[in-house]
């Protein structure tokens, strides 16, 4: 095989197949086809799309690029939950116990977050003492013994698409169907799992910013763990607004513990219970009460559990930003937008993201949201709080988050200010 004659063919519009899509991601996870060889293949994806044969062949060349895992040996049935990505995503942390109240065991490999999306494994890592690293026999144990674990992805999972991403990353073409759709799907079907519930995002803080393409990228992810024998279902949810009323690592954390209490924002209990609900029927336990789990204590008691197996103390204090800074509304009225991309990027920029892999964050930056859209504001009332540990950032913060809000005059509020300047 030749790396030039596979580029040329995608590069006319022509198809792969299946010994030249091995034969290519087999070769450049060993290093012999060069990152600028795949990053003009990856290009040519981009443009030119695949068939779904082609998807097909690449996501297994991309599954047996490493190692796979088996769950089969458990007591429970195995169930996991993908969220494409979004601003405030903390669901995974009250989902995972709450599944496993019910006997599933969730096995969440998860990611560190790239961008202005956060990552799990991030959010967690703001509890003192918790370690995101285990290995296979400790995920295992933990599995059996509570059914659930939250953890890093090991490097023998797909190895072909660590690097991929990477190099996605940096040649603008992450944005391609085909290519999302076989990164996701190969590492969740190298994991293991024996059904799998994706959250597919709709709105302007996910990437795929209109209902068509998320549904398309919903349908192509279904077909892909259907074919490869994991029982899979997609919902879209809106990301257009951050979920719930925080961003960043701790902050998150602490809201995932409200949830886990019985209380929180309502957006992050919906979500989760629907989640869950999805879950538990894949996993054959329909008619379950999922939400009194959080009501009652018991979604809480496997958190604590989950958390202390790997180390964490979950009672102990979270960290804090040393500095804050209140932003406030300009006008009264009702805050009828807030931006999901927006707020992502300020709270990067406050440090609770990362924009090389290498960085680390700081478990206390982050917003938090004292309006959310829909809600009544007044002039001079707090808009968000921005957590920080270098006050400097607070200025690059507010400049992102200038056209973060909308408000709108409400009707009565317009009537008297009319009255009065008559
Ligand atoms: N998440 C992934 O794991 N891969 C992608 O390509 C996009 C989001």
């Amino acid at each position: 095989h030749d790396a030039v004659d596979i580029i040329r063919t995608k590069r006319d519009s022509g198809t792969l197949n299946r010994d030249q899509i091995s034969w290519v991601i087999d070769a450049y996870t060993r290093g012999v086809v060069a990152e600028e060889q795949m990053s003009a293949l990856a290009m040519a994806i981009y443009l030119n799309g695949m068939s779904e044969s082609e998807l097909g062949h690449w996501t297994r060349a991309m599954i047996d690029s490493g190692d796979r895992l088996d769950f089969s040996s458990l007591s429970r049935p195995t169930v996991d939950k993908h969220s494409t990505g979004g601003v405030g995503d903390k669901i995974t942390l009250p989902l995972t116990p709450l599944v496993a109240v019910f006997g599933a065991a969730v096995p969440q490999l998860s990611g560190r977050g790239l961008g202005h999306t956060g990552g799990t494994l991030d959010k967690l890592e703001s509890i003192p003492g918790w370690r995101a690293d285990l290995d296979t026999a400790e995920v295992m144990h933990q599995l059996d013994a509570l059914g659930a674990v939250v953890c890093a992805a090991g490097t023998g999972l797909a190895p072909a698409d660590r690097k991929l991403y990477a190099l996605r990353d940096t040649t603008a073409t992450v944005e391609s169907i085909p290519l999302i759709a076989s990164s996701i799907m190969s590492k969740k079907i190298a994991e293991g799992t024996g059904a799998l519930v994706l959250d597919v995002k709709v709105g302007s803080g996910a990437f795929m910013k209109d209902l068509a393409s998320a549904e398309q990228l919903a349908r192509t992810m279904v077909a892909l763990g259907r074919d490869a024998g994991v029982r899979t279902t997609a919902l879209l949810t809106d990301m257009s607004a951050p979920l719930g009323r925080t961003v960043g690592n701790a902050l998150e954390v602490r809201e995932a513990v409200e949830v886990l209490a019985g209380g929180g924002p309502s957006d992050v209990v919906e979500l989760t219970v629907a989640l869950a609900t999805e879950m538990l029927r894949l996993a054959g336990k329909d008619d379950v009460d999922v939400a009194a789990a959080l009501g009652d204590g018991r979604a809480m008691d496997v958190w604590r559990a989950m958390i202390t197996a790997q180390g964490g103390d979950p009672d102990a204090d979270l960290p804090q930003a040393r500095d804050t800074d209140v932003v406030t509304a300009e006008t009264s009225g009702v805050l009828t937008a807030l931006d999901a991309e927006v707020i992502g990027i300020a709270s990067w920029r406050l440090g609770a993201g990362r924009a090389r892999k290498e960085e680390t964050v700081q478990a206390g930056a982050g917003i938090e949201l004292h309006v959310k859209a829909g809600e009544a504001v007044t002039a001079g009332a707090p808009l968000v709080t921005l957590h920080s540990d270098e006050s400097e950032r607070f200025a690059r913060a507010r400049e992102a988050l200038a056209e973060a809000f909308d408000i709108t005059p409400a009707a009565e509020g317009a009537d008297a200010d009319t009255a009065r300047s008559v």
